[in-house]
């Protein structure tokens, strides 16, 4: 029963991909064996224009279903202030050195905001992680408030940050349909014209971090708890065909930048992992520049996926080459009964195993959690109750939780 709905739903993204995508690609993307299988004869593909100029393609398409774009005018890539001091890593003991002795980043999802205001949460941040990912600051409203203005700020106050930290940069996120400026969602536009913003977009963004990031989330939460295709606004307004460009637009702004599909509730085997794992499949097969999938992880005592399945999950990925990384893990304790110190027990626990599950995944490449301290999780802000979702507490002291994967990663 479990496995009939599970082939209907691959069945069903891959019709849906099959049409949709082949309907967008560039001939230069399409493997010949995939698109004569595909319902969309191959002359019908190759008259359709190619996203931007590449080498097969310098002259202007003939038809204009999907616009190429540039950059919008006035960007400038981002550069570090030659004479910035780069911060050398301590040799104190702390999650980032013993990560990366096990080739594994760590990071956490963080703000300039309170780092420029609190010394002690930015030297943590600094001391113990290898990666960060901003938690709203590339975000279209924040970076893209207005048709043509772009506000990179808070994004390069993070790029800094990192590289004087000798730390890794996770960009989040391209495509996505919250925190979206009001230009964007109450926007009246053709067709063409979305596709010429969301490029332009992308373009813009992406061009702008050029080099300076390790993976971009090019697709955020594009899959429903049955693992259909949700109707997002930018499905919405394009289609899904979107998804195929959005991550040929990022991979021409940056060649070398990692393109993942980011969700949560896909970590263990469920419909919607099923869904996910075949959109990306699908997209591999159509020759779309994705590397890998990441796995939210925001999840709660009793609630989190079981090992065995999150292992299977980031197998089957690994099957087809694809990176996983934990991107935004939180446990949070609000809904159980326990006292204070069973729950932090029971946090730990989780937090030991989801990294154990990543460690023994050689395609587990970073495990970030979503906020630095507890003080800072949106947690508290979303549910409206209090908690304690993260590896450090309110005044950044380490938790059981802490203390729990640093002895997994010293190997004790
Ligand atoms: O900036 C305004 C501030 O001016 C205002 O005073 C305040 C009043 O509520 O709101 C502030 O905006 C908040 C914003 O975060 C800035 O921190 C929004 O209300 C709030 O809704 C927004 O929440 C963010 C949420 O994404 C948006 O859906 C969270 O911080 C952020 O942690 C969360 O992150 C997402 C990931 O991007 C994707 N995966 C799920 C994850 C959790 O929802």
């Amino acid at each position: 029963m479990v496995k009939s709905y599970i082939v209907k739903i691959s069945r069903s993204i891959f019709l849906c991909l099959g049409l949709l995508l082949a309907s967008c690609l560039p001939p230069r993307l399409a493997e010949p064996g995939v698109v004569s299988a595909s319902p969309v004869s191959t002359n019908a593909i190759r008259a359709i224009p190619l996203p931007s100029k590449t080498p097969e393609a310098t002259s202007p398409p003939a038809q204009a279903n999907f616009p190429s774009c540039e950059p919008a005018a006035g960007i400038l890539p981002f550069k570090i202030v030659a004479n910035q001091e780069i911060a050398q890593p301590t040799d104190a003991p702390s999650l980032r050195l013993l990560a990366k002795q096990r080739n594994l980043f760590v990071g956490a999802a963080t703000d300039p905001g309170y780092l420029h205001k609190d010394n002690a949460a930015s030297q943590l941040l600094a001391r113990e992680f290898n990666m960060l990912v901003p938690e709203v600051a590339m975000k279209w409203e924040v970076i893209h408030p207005e048709p043509e203005r772009y506000d990179f700020s808070r994004g390069d106050a993070l790029v800094t940050f990192a590289r004087q930290h000798g730390m890794a940069v996770r960009g989040h996120v391209l495509v996505w349909d919250l925190q979206m400026p009001d230009w964007v969602t109450n926007g009246k536009f053709t067709r063409q014209e979305w596709m010429q913003i969301l490029c332009t977009h992308i373009k813009s963004v992406v061009g702008h971090y050029r080099g300076q990031i390790y993976a971009w989330d090019v697709l955020n939460e594009a899959v429903n708890q049955d693992g259909t295709l949700r109707n997002t606004f930018w499905m919405s307004k394009l289609g899904p065909e979107h998804i195929a460009m959005a991550f040929q637009w990022a991979r021409e702004a940056d060649p070398t930048a990692k393109l993942f599909y980011n969700d949560n509730g896909g970590e263990g085997l469920n419909p919607k992992s099923q869904g996910i794992y075949a959109l990306v499949q699908g997209l591999q097969q159509m020759g779309v520049p994705i590397n890998g999938v990441g796995m939210q992880m925001h999840t709660s005592l009793g609630r989190a996926p079981a090992a065995s399945e999150l292992a299977a999950n980031m197998q089957r990925l690994a099957e087809l080459g694809l990176e996983v990384h934990i991107t935004e893990m939180d446990v949070r304790l609000q809904y159980s009964t326990s006292d204070l110190a069973t729950k932090l027990a029971e946090q730990a626990d989780i937090y030991r195993e989801v990294l154990s599950v990543c460690l023994s995944a050689p395609n587990c490449k970073a495990f970030l959690t979503w906020g630095l301290t507890d003080r800072y999780s949106w947690i508290p802000g979303f549910t409206g109750k209090p908690d304690a979702p993260l590896l450090f507490d309110k005044d950044g002291l380490p938790k059981p939780a802490y203390f729990a994967i640093v002895k997994l990663l010293a190997n004790q």
